[in-house]
């Protein structure tokens, strides 16, 4: 019993200064007020633009992809002498089946902004290892450039690792998403692993991020535990569908003074 007690109040001591950083973190996220359109407008870059719906088409693909290319009003960035700074968000984000529509649509559009997919058996990764390689291959040969994995999480827990390029929070598709005391651990394995090897990996939280409030946290919390050299669509997205909406708003805000009406923002 004594071990077990031990082991109980280590791992609150862990939990508690967890939850204390979680707070620091909340309490340091206010940007000062003169930067945050900049940030917000950082963050724009970050976004893994995504949809993964059942009932997903050629042509909200094309919606999807077009602001992912003009992720902003134009006069907004015109109002904040940003209109020729070329953002576009990281990337979009698509089931497997939609790549093609997506690489089309970002042709059409004349842009070059990457399509990633997430492939593998989206979003438990139980099928067969077969066909979960062949969907990656499709899904490149469609010209995705960037492929989310679900990894088999029982190689995890018995601690066979292989390398990737980023470690990804979650798939959206859980009741729990990227939280900051997970995101804290994986940003400090991250931090472990480049001190050990130098090399770096990306971090990528998704699911249930929506307001421009939650974004700069995660920026400061990568800027935090990382460093600005982190702060690179190499090395950081966000991956969020409705977020960049709640951007917009919070920049048309800090443009006119004004919260944008419904049809203010109409490709929302
Ligand atoms: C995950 O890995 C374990 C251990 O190698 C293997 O037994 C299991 O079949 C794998 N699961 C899937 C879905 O590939
Ligand atoms: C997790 O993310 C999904 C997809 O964005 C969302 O439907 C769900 O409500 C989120 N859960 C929480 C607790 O935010």
């Amino acid at each position: 019993p004594r071990l077990h007690n031990r082991r109980t109040w280590v791992s609150e001591c862990v939990f508690l200064s967890i939850l204390d950083l979680t707070e620091q973190i909340q309490a340091r996220r206010s940007v000062k007020k003169e930067w945050q359109a900049a940030w917000l407008l950082k963050a724009v870059t970050f976004i893994d633009l995504t949809t993964l719906s059942g009932d997903d088409t050629s042509s909200n693909i094309q919606r999807l992809c077009y602001k992912a290319k003009y992720p902003i009003r134009e006069d907004l960035l015109k109002a904040l002498n940003m209109h020729d700074k070329g953002i576009t968000t990281a990337a979009v984000c698509v089931y497997p089946a939609r790549v093609c529509d997506a690489v089309k649509a970002l042709k059409a559009a004349g842009c070059n902004i990457p399509v990633a997919s997430v492939a593998t058996g989206f979003p438990a990764g139980q099928t067969h290892l077969k066909t979960r390689l062949e969907e990656i291959r499709l899904a490149v040969e469609d010209g995705a450039t960037e492929i989310d994995v679900v990894i088999n999480r029982s190689l995890v827990l018995t601690g066979q690792w292989e390398g990737s390029d980023f470690i990804k929070t979650s798939t959206g598709k859980e009741t729990v998403n990227a939280t900051f005391p997970v995101a804290i651990v994986m940003l400090r394995a991250i931090r472990d692993f480049f001190w050990k090897t130098g090399n770096k990996i990306g971090f990528k939280p998704a699911g249930g991020i929506r307001s421009a409030k939650d974004s700069l946290a995660w920026l400061s919390l990568v800027k935090e535990e990382l460093g600005d050299e982190w702060l690179k669509p190499e090395l950081f997205r966000i991956g969020a569908s409705t977020l960049l909406s709640d951007i917009e708003r919070q920049i048309y805000h800090h443009v006119t003074g004004r919260y944008a009406a419904y049809h203010d923002l109409p490709m929302s």
